[in-house]
C-alpha cells in the first residue's frame, strides 16, 4: 500500500500507532469517544451558562436587600429602636439575620479563588449597589453567607442570608442524571457493538483453522451485509478448494491403484522365475519403482484432508523412529531422542508421521548420529531433527525444498530417491499453518526445524 502523505496520511498513521488493536475496541473509541466529548462539551457550556446566570441574580439579589435595609434604618436617622424593627422584619419576611457590631472595624477580605464566581459576582454587586466599603464571607457558620458593610468607622452592620438560597444543589442532580443515563446508553451501545463485531471475529477465527488445516465446518457467514457476504466468500472458497484437493485425491488413487496392479503383476511375474542372480537388478528396480510411486501419491495426496486431532508428541515421535530404523535395517545410524514437549498437541497424525519419517530418513542416509527434540515455545511446536552428517551449504537450503532436487552427496552415495522428501515435508507443515526451516546442527550436519502453531 503506498505511504500516504499530508495531513490526512499523518493523522491515520497516529491513528494506527496509538489505537488498541482490536476492532471492538477500535470502534468503540470510534463511535463513543465523539459522543462522550460532545456530551461533555454541552454539558459544560449549559452548566456554565446556568451557572452565571444563578450566581449573578442570587449575587445582586443579596447586594440589593443588604443595600435596601442599609437605606431603611439610615431612613429611620439610624434610630435604635428602628434597628430593632428593621431586624425582625428582615429575620420575618427575608429571613435574613441583621446584626450590628460596634467599636470594630471589618476583617481583611481573603483572597477568593478564580474558580470562586459566586463570591466574585457577590463581590461585584455588594460594591455597586451600597458603594461603601464591605466584607463578604461565604461560608460562614451554619453554611450562610454573610456580608458586612461599613456604616462609619467602627460601625459595622452585617446581614447573613441563610444557605439553601445559595447553594446550587441541582447540579449534582443534573451531573448524576447525566452520567448515569451516558452510561446506561453505553452499556447498551457496547453489547450491540460486540454483537456486531463477533461475525468478523469468526470469520478470522474460521480462516485462520482453515489456514492451519484444522476443521471449519461449524462456521456459518452472519452478521450485517458486508459481513456476511465476505463470510460466504469465505465459504465458497474453501468448498472449492476441498472439492479440489478431493478430485486430484480421487483421481491419483484411480491411478496408483491401476499402477499398483501392474508392480503387483511384475512382482509375480519375477517370483515364478526364481532366484535368478541375472533378474536381481531387475527386482532392484521394480522395488524402487514402487517406492517412487509411493512418494509421488504421497506429495500430489497432499495430507488426503485428514483431521487435525490431539496426539501425544513422544508417542509420535517413537513410532516414526521404529518406522524409519525398519526401513534400513543395516543402517547403522543411531537415533536418540532428547527432550520432548508431553502436551497433546492437535496435528494430522499420518501425515506429521510422514514429515518427520522423512526428515529422519534424510538424517540416516547422511549421517550416524541423529538427535531428535522439541518443545513448545508460545503458542508452537517446535520439533528439531539433528545430524552428523555433511549438511547443506547456506545457499542450497531453499532448494532442496523443491520438488525432484537433489544435491551432488545424495548422487554420490548413489542412493535410490526421488527428492520429493523435503517438499512433501514442507507440504504437510505448511498445510499446518508452520514452516520447516534448515540450520546447521551442533552435531556439525543438519539441523531441521518444524515449527507448528497449536
Ligand atoms: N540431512 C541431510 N544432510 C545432508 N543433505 C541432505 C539432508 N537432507 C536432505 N539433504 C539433501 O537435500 C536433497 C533433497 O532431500 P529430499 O529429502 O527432498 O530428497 P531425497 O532424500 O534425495 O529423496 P527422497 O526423500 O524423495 O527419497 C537430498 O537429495 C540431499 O542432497
Ligand atoms: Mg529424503
Amino acid at each position: 500500500m503506498p505511504q500516504q502523505t499530508g495531513l490526512y496520511g499523518s493523522f491515520n498513521r497516529f491513528l494506527e500507532r496509538h489505537l488498541p488493536s482490536g476492532l471492538y475496541k477500535r470502534a468503540l473509541i470510534i463511535l463513543i469517544a465523539p459522543v462522550v466529548l460532545l456530551q461533555t462539551l454541552m454539558v459544560g457550556i449549559i452548566l456554565e451558562r446556568y451557572y452565571d446566570n444563578v450566581t449573578r441574580v442570587l449575587g445582586r439579589s443579596m447586594a440589593r436587600q443588604a443595600s435596601f435595609l442599609i437605606d431603611q434604618y439610615e431612613a429611620a436617622g439610624r434610630a435604635p429602636a428602628a434597628f430593632a424593627e428593621l431586624q425582625r422584619s428582615a429575620k420575618r419576611r427575608l429571613r435574613v439575620d441583621v446584626q450590628m457590631f460596634e467599636g470594630q472595624g471589618l476583617p481583611a477580605q481573603a483572597p477568593l479563588p478564580f474558580y470562586a464566581i459566586f463570591e466574585q459576582r457577590l463581590l461585584q454587586s455588594v460594591d455597586d449597589e451600597t458603594g461603601r466599603n464591605f466584607w463578604i464571607d461565604s461560608n460562614a457558620e451554619g453554611g450562610k453567607v454573610e456580608i458586612r458593610v461599613e456604616l462609619e468607622p467602627q460601625r459595622i452592620i452585617s446581614f447573613k442570608f441563610s444557605a439553601d438560597r445559595v447553594r446550587w444543589s441541582d447540579t449534582q442532580l443534573i451531573v448524576s442524571v447525566l452520567l448515569g443515563s451516558s452510561l446506561l446508553f453505553l452499556s447498551i451501545a457496547m453489547v450491540f457493538l460486540r454483537n456486531q463485531i463477533r461475525p468478523i471475529v469468526d470469520l478470522a477465527r474460521a480462516a485462520t483453522d482453515f489456514g492451519m488445516g484444522r476443521a471449519t465446518g461449524s462456521f456459518r457467514p452472519r452478521g450485517a451485509t458486508e459481513v456476511k457476504r465476505a463470510g460466504q466468500a469465505f465459504v465458497d472458497m474453501r468448498d472449492r478448494i476441498e472439492r479440489h484437493v478431493e478430485q486430484r485425491t480421487t483421481m491419483l488413487a484411480g491411478v496408483s491403484h491401476d499402477l499398483r496392479t501392474i508392480l503387483t503383476r511384475f512382482k509375480l511375474e519375477l517370483a515364478v522365475l526364481g532366484d535368478n542372480p541375472k533378474i536381481h537388478p531387475l527386482k532392484e528396480d521394480v522395488d524402487e519403482m514402487q517406492h517412487m510411486l509411493e512418494d509421488y501419491m504421497a506429495f500430489v495426496k497432499g495430507d488426503g484432508g485428514e483431521e487435525a486431532m490431539p496426539v501425544s508428541i513422544p508417542e509420535l515421535v517413537s513410532a516414526t523412529v521404529d518406522t524409519v530404523e525398519r526401513e534400513r535395517p543395516d543402517s547403522d545410524a543411531v537415533i536418540s531422542i532428547g527432550d520432548l514437549p508431553t502436551e497433546q498437541v492437535s496435528v494430522k497424525p499420518n501425515a506429521f508421521r510422514r514429515l518427520l519419517a522423512n526428515l529422519l530418513s534424510n538424517a540416516v542416509r547422511y549421517g550416524h548420529e541423529i538427535q531428535i527434540s522439541g518443545l513448545i515455545e508460545g503458542r508452537k511446536l517446535v520439533l528439531r531433527v539433528d545430524d552428523n552428517g555433511p549438511g547443506i551449504p547456506a545457499d542450497q537450503r531453499e532448494d532442496v525444498f523443491r520438488p525432484f532436487v537433489r544435491l551432488d552427496n545424495a548422487r554420490n552415495l548413489d542412493e535410490t530417491g526421488t527428492g520429493l522428501g523435503l517438499a512433501i515435508a514442507r507440504d504437510i507443515a505448511q498445510a499446518h499453518g508452520g514452516e520447516i526451516t534448515l540450520e546447521d546442527s551442533a552435531l556439525g550436519g543438519l539441523r531441521a526445524v518444524v515449527s507448528v502453531p497449536i
